[in-house]
Formats: structure tokens, sequence, C-alpha cells
């Protein structure tokens, strides 16, 4: 039986801070952040945006689609969570109408978190293939202002269905895994920005990517020479090139730019959406690759700071190009705003009530949903385009 994914789905906001405005105010030569780095542009969500409309926004063209019938799951993957307690699935199951007989619940290991969804979702259908498994990444990335970390901002989610009817991707059973308790890269529960050891962080991703390789080889993977493209959790565009020719000299290889570039168009322009990063990276790569990927095997690497890792595979179903909403996702790139960046700085300060006073957000979103307001401790979503 082939399970997978049968849809998947971005959303990013309308608007975009250009690095070369951050560039100026750091004083710093914007070709750091543009060759060093290789990034040009970061999404950044109005006030009355979250993770919650992100996401409920990235599933939107999939329950339009399919309608909300043999969903039964929803796993909600962020570590930019809105709430200790309840799930951010649950205000996305309401937004998007899904049936009640659904279970809704959040995972959290940084950018790790979508990859256990991913699986478990799998692993679930394998035992009940009439149901489906909406899994939703959605995060907001914000580091401190000034610091290093701060060019590497992003937001986005993207939404997957899985099913037995993977018309996108089905996903191999082999896999590797690594797990190690390091401090590289975490968030105190009464900090909004994270702590970040940045050098060590890239060192420690690697070292990652080169112990989940052993393991997914000696769990009978697919060899470096049959993938055809390579797909790598993108804190930031450079760091998925510098993956790739790591893992190319790991296996003795030469380094094929088209195998691993057109997954990182989309980072580019994006920035780091954390959870959902290696799921946006696997759709740049389906919408940008000049080859016809249909029968072919898809590599992904997953990386979650503190830390767990992954190495996984899929192969492209044919006539996978019918099931992808590329013009929207090309839209949603090229139809955005530039802010100024006095403007960037009024929104990265989002208000983050502590009292239960009450925050009513202006209608500013040019979505589907917002949050509209955060009174009496609880936040209030609406839906105010179909
Ligand atoms: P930095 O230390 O300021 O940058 O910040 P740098 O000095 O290392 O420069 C970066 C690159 O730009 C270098 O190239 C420079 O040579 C080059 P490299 O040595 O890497 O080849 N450079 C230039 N190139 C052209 N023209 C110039 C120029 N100047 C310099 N004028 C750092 C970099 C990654 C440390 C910072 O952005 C950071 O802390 N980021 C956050 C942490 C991060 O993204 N880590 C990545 C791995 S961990 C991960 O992916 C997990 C994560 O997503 C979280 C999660 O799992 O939840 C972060």
């Amino acid at each position: 039986m082939k399970i997978g994914i049968e849809k998947i789905s971005f959303h990013i906001p309308r608007q975009y801070l250009e690095l070369s405005r951050l560039a100026e105010q750091h004083g710093t030569d914007v070709q750091k952040f543009r060759r060093g780095i290789g990034q040009e542009r970061m999404s950044f969500p109005l006030h009355d945006e979250d993770v919650v409309t992100l996401a409920a926004e990235a599933a939107l063209p999939i329950i339009k689609e399919h309608g909300p019938d043999g969903i039964d799951s929803v796993l909600f993957a962020t570590e930019t969570s809105i709430d200790q307690s309840k799930s951010a699935g649950i205000y996305v199951h309401n937004l998007l109408g899904l049936n009640t007989q659904c279970r809704n619940v959040e995972l959290k290991q940084a950018c790790y978190g979508a990859t256990a969804a991913v699986q478990m979702a799998c692993g679930y259908v394998a035992r009940r293939p009439d149901r489906k498994v909406l899994v939703i990444a959605s995060d907001v990335s914000r580091y401190d202002l000034g610091g290093a970390a701060e060019a590497t901002q992003g937001c986005g989610a993207v939404a997957m269905l899985i099913s037995a009817n993977p018309s996108i991707m089905q996903i191999d059973i082999m896999a590797g895994l690594y797990s190690e308790d390091i401090m590289d890269f975490w968030r105190p529960n009464y900090r909004i920005t994270p702590l970040v050891d940045g050098k060590y962080s890239a060192l420690k991703y690697l070292q990652s990517l080169s112990h989940t390789w052993q393991d997914y080889q000696s769990n009978e993977g697919r060899a470096f020479q049959d993938f055809a493209q390579f797909c790598y959790h993108l804190p930031f565009s450079r760091m998925g090139k510098k993956a790739h020719m790591y893992l190319a000299s790991i296996n003795d290889q030469p380094v094929n730019k088209e195998k691993f570039m057109p997954g990182l168009v989309y980072n580019r322009v994006i920035g780091n959406c954390y959870s959902a990063a290696l799921y946006l990276s696997l759709i740049s790569a389906l919408e940008n690759s000049e080859e016809d990927l249909s029968g072919k095997p898809v590599a992904l690497f997953s990386y979650g700071s503190g830390a767990v890792a992954e190495f996984f595979s899929g192969v492209v179903q044919p006539g996978y190009k019918a099931h992808m909403v590329t013009e929207r996702h090309k839209r949603l790139i090229t139809d955005r705003e530039a802010l100024s960046y006095e403007r960037y700085l009024e929104l990265w300060h989002a208000p983050n009530p502590q009292n239960g006073e009450e925050i009513v957000n202006k209608v500013e979103t040019q979505g589907a949903f917002r949050l509209a307001k955060i009174s009496d401790h609880k936040r209030y979503y609406e839906t105010i385009r179909s």
C-alpha cells in the first residue's frame, strides 16, 4: 500500500522586509546576507496574523478541494505556540469547519516537529487506510533585534493531507534517525525570542546530517546517486547548499546544483519558517525543478535544534503537477508589499498581553482568517473572506 502526501500547500503573509533595509540599519554589507547566508527577503506577519491564521490559510485550498470528509486527525507542529495547553490546531479545526469526529494535537521539537507528525500520520494511515490526517506546520521566527540571527527570520505555514492516496509523493518506510541532548537553540517559556549559539548550531546540523545518513544507509536506504532532488531543513538557503556539499563529499560524489537549488528558491525570499521550512523546500523543489520528477526519489533531511534529526525519502507520483497549487504559491510570493524598516519594527513588537487586558487588532490582513482580539486571556479568531 502506498502512503504519503495527497495534497500540499503553503501560506505566507503579504508583507516582507527586504534584507537590504536591514543591512543599511546594521551597517552590514548586504552581500553578507545575499551571498553569505543566501537570503534576500523575510516574511513578516501583521498583528492580526499568527501561527493559527497562517495554518488555516495554508490548509484552505486543500479543504476547499477535498472537503472535510475522511479527515479524522489534525497534527499541528509548531515551536512558536500561542498557548501552553490548548493546541493551535483546535482553532484551525474550527476556522476550517472540520468534522467534530476528529482528534487534534500539537507537536513540538523545534524545527523537527512536522516530520514527527508526517511519520505518525503515515503509521496511522497504515492502520486505517480509509482515514486521512491533516498535518500542519506553522511558525513565526523572531530573533533579538540587532543580533546575528535577525536576518534569518521569516514565517509561514505548510499544510499536507496524508493518506493512502498519495497523488503527490509516496513516503518511503526507511528512515535514518539521530537524537542528542544539546543547547544550540532553545526558548525558555518566559522568552519571546530564542537563545541561539549560531555557529555551534550549524555544526550540529551538519553532524546530525551525517549521523542520520549513516542510519538511513544501514536501514537499506537509497543511494545518494538515486535521488533526483534533495530537500533540507532551511534556516537560511546557504545552509542547504552547505548540507548538500557535505553530503556529496561524504559519499564521494560530485555536486550537481540542479539537484538541490530548486529546493532553495522559496526559502531565499521567505526566511526560516522553522517546522514548515523543510516542507516549503519540498514544495519549492517540486515547483521549481525543470525536470519532470514523476517516479523519481526525493531525499528529505529534517533538523530540529536541541536536537532531533531524520533523513528520509519519498517517490514523486506520476501526474503530481496537476495536484500542486503552483500558481497560488507563485502569486503569494510575487504579489507582496515591501515593509519600511520602521513598520517592520512596529510589527516585530507584536502586542503580548500578560494580564488579561484587551487588545483589539485593526483589520489589516488580506487573508481569509484573522486574529480579531485577545481579551480576558482568550484569543478570538474570525473568518472575513471565504
Ligand atoms: P554570523 O555569525 O553573523 O555570520 O551569523 P558569519 O560571520 O558566519 O557570516 C555568514 C557567512 O557570510 C560566512 O560564510 C561569511 O564568510 C559570509 P561561511 O563562513 O559560512 O561560508 N560573509 C560574506 N559573504 C559575502 N560578502 C560579505 C560577507 N560577510 C560575511 N561581505 C549565523 C550567521 C548562522 C550564526 C546566524 O545567522 C545565526 O545565529 N542564525 C540562527 C541559527 C541558525 O540558523 N542555525 C542554523 C543551523 S540550526 C537550525 O537550522 C535550527 C533552527 O532552524 C532552529 C530550530 O530547529 O528550531 C535555527
